[in-house]
């Protein structure tokens, strides 16, 4: 079978299996196009959470990282969460180990824990409020003046977010491995080539990077301003997954996503980029694999989601 009557079939065998389990599609704008095509909801981290806590559907298929299906799955726990890759983490994640977390949260007893969506549910249950990246400014602006305040696991999201706000912040050291890819050498040669073309930046990407920004926000921002702005050009310095929204959005918009410091296609998310069309539909088949949570520790996480929640 050619790869398009494949790439069919499976959306058919989708949309079926939809209907059968009573199950909806959430997708992260850092998917797979085959995959954003099939969802039912596309969104942002906050968005797809929101989304995650608000549906009436039995089955909770997250074609996004682990930490995502996770964050449905403690928001919803009576409903089946599938996960198409079990393997598909994050490096953020992945730098803020909850064992190591835990001695750093007690040393600063006195600060709240703020931390980025993107972690476990362990180092969730050791934070007071949780944010995204869309939010992460406004939580912080909602803590008394007099509060200091431990803010993880992104740094350059914290960095961010401490010069909107002139906030300091007590930085867990963790970074995306995607976001810092992108080179300002070239960054700046392609705006020489495209002078009229808007920046737009995630808070993820290095100080570096975020200078030469026309606009920084979360994914949902950045195609927001997209939307808006009357510019036809922009260079995209996020994981070229969301150019997919983009040009159906504005179609005759240009988009050039950032260029990465080496050739390599770095600037896309290898654990987003492990799920596949193909796995989506073996997972709503074999209903599996399925996120499983001990029931102490998702009500232990489940406190900070919730204030972030009530705070966005
Ligand atoms: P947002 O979804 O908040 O834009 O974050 C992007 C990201 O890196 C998710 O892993
Ligand atoms: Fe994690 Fe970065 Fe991938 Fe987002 S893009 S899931 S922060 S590694």
């Amino acid at each position: 079978m050619s790869e398009m009557g494949q790439v069919e079939t499976f959306e058919r065998e989708i949309q079926k299996l939809k209907r059968e389990l009573n199950a909806v599609i959430l997708a992260h704008y850092y998917q797979d196009s085959e995959i954003q095509d099939v969802a039912d909801f596309i969104g942002d981290s906050l968005q797809l959470s929101q989304q995650a806590a608000a549906t009436s559907a039995d089955v909770i298929v997250f074609a996004g990282v682990h930490f995502m299906a996770e964050t449905a799955k403690i928001l919803n726990p009576t409903r089946t969460v599938l996960l198409p890759d079990l393997n598909a983490g994050c490096s953020l994640a992945d730098s803020c180990p909850a064992q190591l977390y835990k001695p750093f949260r007690e040393r600063f007893q006195d600060h709240v824990a703020i931390n980025y969506i993107n972690c476990s549910a362990e180092v969730k249950a050791l934070s007071d409020i949780i944010c995204t990246s869309s939010n992460a400014e406004k939580i912080v602006r909602q803590v008394p003046a007099s509060t200091p305040i431990l803010f993880g696991p992104d740094r350059n999201l914290g960095r961010y977010v401490m010069k909107v706000t002139g906030r300091p912040l007590r930085l867990w050291e963790g970074t995306c491995l995607v976001h810092e890819t992108f080179s300002e050498q070239k960054l700046l040669r392609l705006k020489l080539r495209h002078p009229e073309a808007k920046v737009l930046a995630h808070p993820e990407c290095e100080e570096r990077v975020l200078r030469n920004a026309d606009y920084i926000g979360s994914t949902t921002g950045i195609l927001n301003y997209v939307r808006k702005s009357a510019a036809s050009e922009f260079i995209v310095a996020t994981e070229p997954g969301i150019i997919h929204q983009m040009e159906k959005a504005c179609p005759d918009k240009t988009f050039i996503p950032a260029p990465p410091e080496n050739g390599c296609a770095c600037n896309q998310c290898p654990h987003m980029r492990l799920n596949t069309l193909e796995k989506l539909y073996l997972a709503m088949r074999n209903f599996r694999p399925e996120i499983d949570l001990d029931e102490d520790l998702r009500v232990r996480a489940l406190r900070p989601i919730q204030r972030m929640l009530e705070m966005s």
